[in-house]
C-alpha cells in the first residue's frame, strides 16, 4: 500500500456535497422525532424504510444489491477483476431519539465514493462494496455491532438470531417479518480493506479546529446487566427495617460506577437504563434491572474493573439484603487499526492540505468488529459541541465535504492500486 500514484489521480476532492447533504436530510426525515432527532431502532418500520431507500440508491448506481443472513445490506460495484473487494460501511439504525449523522453519514459517504467512481467511467481494479450493517446500536437487541459481528464471524448467527427485545420479539422473527435476510456469504478471498467514515461523537476535533480524525483504534467496552431481587410490598405499611427494596441496589450501582470512574484513570461508565418492577409510587420495588456500559483504552484495566465489580456486587447485595445477579450482554475488545491504512489516511489528508490528527475512538463502531478480519481504519469528522446520541448532533457541510474528500482519496488509491500491493 504505497501512495506514490496518488498525485496521478486528478481532482480527488468532493467539490459538491449537495447529494450527500440531501440524502442525510432524506434519511433523517424517516423516524423524525418532535425535537428534530431520529428514532430508527433496529428492525423498526423506520429502520426498514431507510434501508429500502439506501438499497434504491445502490440500485440507481448500477450496484448489485444483496444481503446476508443477519440482514446486512450490501451493494456491490464490480471491479475489472474479481479480486478481494474494498469495503466501506457503517449503519443506519439509531438509538431512541438520536441524531441524523451517527452511522448514516458513513453509509452515504461510501455511496458517494461509489457514485464518483461510477461517474468517472473507469472500472476500478477491485470491487467496491458498500454495507449498511444491521443493528449497530444495540438499543433494542443486544449485543450491539450485531451485523458486523456476524459478518466477521465474531458472533455466531444462531446466537444473534436468539436475541430478544424487551417485548419478547427475537431477531429471527424480525428478520422474517421484514424479509431482509439474504443468502449472501463472504467469498473465500479476504476483504482487501475496510473503511468507515463516522462523526467523532466527542469534542476533540472541534476544540482543536481540526477537520479530520485519523482513528488509530477503539477503546474496549463491556456491557453488563445487573439484577437486584427484593420483595414488592406496601409503601405505607412496611416499616423501613422490614423492607427489601430493590431500588436501593440500583442506587448503590449508580453511585458505585461513578466511584469506579473516579478511582480508575481513563475509565468511563454509564448506567443508562434502570427499570424497577413494580414501578408504582406506593409499592416498594421488588426487582431492579440496570444496564451498565464501562469503557477503557486498556483491556487489562477494563477486565479487572469488571471482575472486581462482580465481587463488590455480592457484598453490596448482602448488606442490602437483596439477591443479585450480573450477566455480560456485549463486549468489544480494545482494537488497533491497520497501521498502513492509518498512515495512508494521514498521507491523503496531508496531500489534500486538510488538517488532521490521530485519535482513539471512545465510541464503538462496526469497524471494531471488522478489524480482526480485514485491514481496517476509520476517518472521523467533527461533531458540533461534541454532542451525539442526541437530536442536537450536527456536523458542518464543510467537514462532511472534507471527510468525504479524504475517504474518496484513500478509496481511489486502494481501488486503482494493482494487486501487487495486497497488504
Ligand atoms: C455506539 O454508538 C456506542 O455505543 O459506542
Ligand atoms: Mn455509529
Ligand atoms: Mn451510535
Amino acid at each position: 500500500m504505497t501512495k506514490d500514484n496518488i498525485r496521478t489521480i486528478p481532482d480527488l476532492r468532493l467539490s459538491d456535497p449537495s447529494r450527500v447533504l440531501s440524502r442525510v436530510a432524506q434519511i433523517g426525515s424517516i423516524g423524525r422525532t418532535e425535537d428534530g432527532g431520529c428514532s430508527r431502532l433496529a428492525f423498526s418500520e423506520q429502520d426498514i424504510e431507510a434501508r429500502d431507500l439506501v438499497a434504491s440508491w445502490m440500485r440507481d448506481l448500477g450496484m448489485s444489491v444483496t444481503s446476508d443472513a443477519i440482514g446486512n445490506l450490501i451493494g456491490i460495484l464490480p471491479g475489472a477483476s474479481d479480486v478481494a473487494p474494498l469495503v466501506i460501511g457503517s449503519h443506519i439504525d439509531t438509538v431512541e431519539n438520536g441524531g441524523k449523522y451517527d452511522g448514516v453519514l458513513g453509509v452515504l459517504a461510501g455511496l458517494e465514493v461509489a457514485h464518483l467512481i461510477v461517474e468517472e467511467g473507469r472500472a476500478p481494479e477491485r470491487p467496491l462494496w458498500v454495507i449498511a450493517f444491521t443493528n449497530e446500536e444495540g438499543s433494542r437487541f443486544q449485543p450491539d455491532l450485531m451485523g458486523s459481528a456476524v459478518f466477521s464471524g465474531r458472533l455466531g448467527l444462531a446466537e444473534a438470531l436468539r436475541s430478544k427485545d424487551s417485548a419478547g420479539s427475537t431477531v429471527e422473527q424480525e428478520l422474517a417479518r421484514h424479509q431482509i435476510a439474504g443468502s449472501f456469504s463472504i467469498p473465500e478471498t479476504p476483504l482487501y480493506g475496510f473503511l468507515e467514515l463516522h462523526i467523532e461523537q466527542g469534542p476533540v476535533l472541534e476544540a482543536e479546529e481540526i477537520s479530520i480524525g485519523i482513528v488509530t483504534g477503539i477503546q474496549g467496552f463491556r456491557w453488563l446487566q445487573f439484577n437486584f431481587e427484593g420483595e414488592a410490598n406496601h409503601a405505607g405499611t412496611t416499616p423501613m427495617t422490614f423492607r427489601h427494596d430493590a431500588s436501593l441496589g440500583a442506587a448503590w450501582l449508580v453511585n458505585h460506577i461513578k466511584v469506579l470512574t473516579q478511582t480508575h484513570d481513563g475509565l468511563v461508565g454509564n448506567v443508562g437504563d434502570v427499570r424497577l418492577t413494580p414501578s408504582n409510587i406506593n409499592v416498594i420495588p421488588g426487582h431492579a434491572r440496570a444496564l451498565v456500559d464501562l469503557r477503557h483504552p486498556e483491556q487489562g484495566v477494563l477486565d479487572n474493573v469488571v471482575e472486581t465489580l462482580k465481587i463488590e456486587l455480592k457484598e453490596a447485595g448482602q448488606k442490602l439484603e437483596l439477591g443479585t445477579t450480573v450477566k455480560d450482554v456485549a463486549n468489544g475488545s480494545v482494537t488497533q487499526f491497520d497501521a498502513r491504512l492509518v498512515d495512508l489516511i494521514e498521507d491523503c489528508a496531508n496531500d489534500l492540505a486538510i488538517p488532521s490528527r490521530r485519535l482513539v475512538s471512545g465510541a464503538a463502531h462496526d469497524a471494531q468488529m471488522i478489524a480482526g478480519f480485514a485491514p481496517t481504519a476509520m476517518v472521523f469528522v467533527p461533531s458540533r459541541g461534541g454532542i451525539s446520541h442526541n437530536p442536537k448532533e450536527h456536523t458542518s457541510d464543510v467537514h462532511i465535504r472534507e471527510g468525504i474528500s479524504v475517504l474518496l482519496t484513500v478509496a481511489r488509491h486502494l481501488l486503482f492500486e494493482s494487486d501487487r500491493n495486497v497488504p
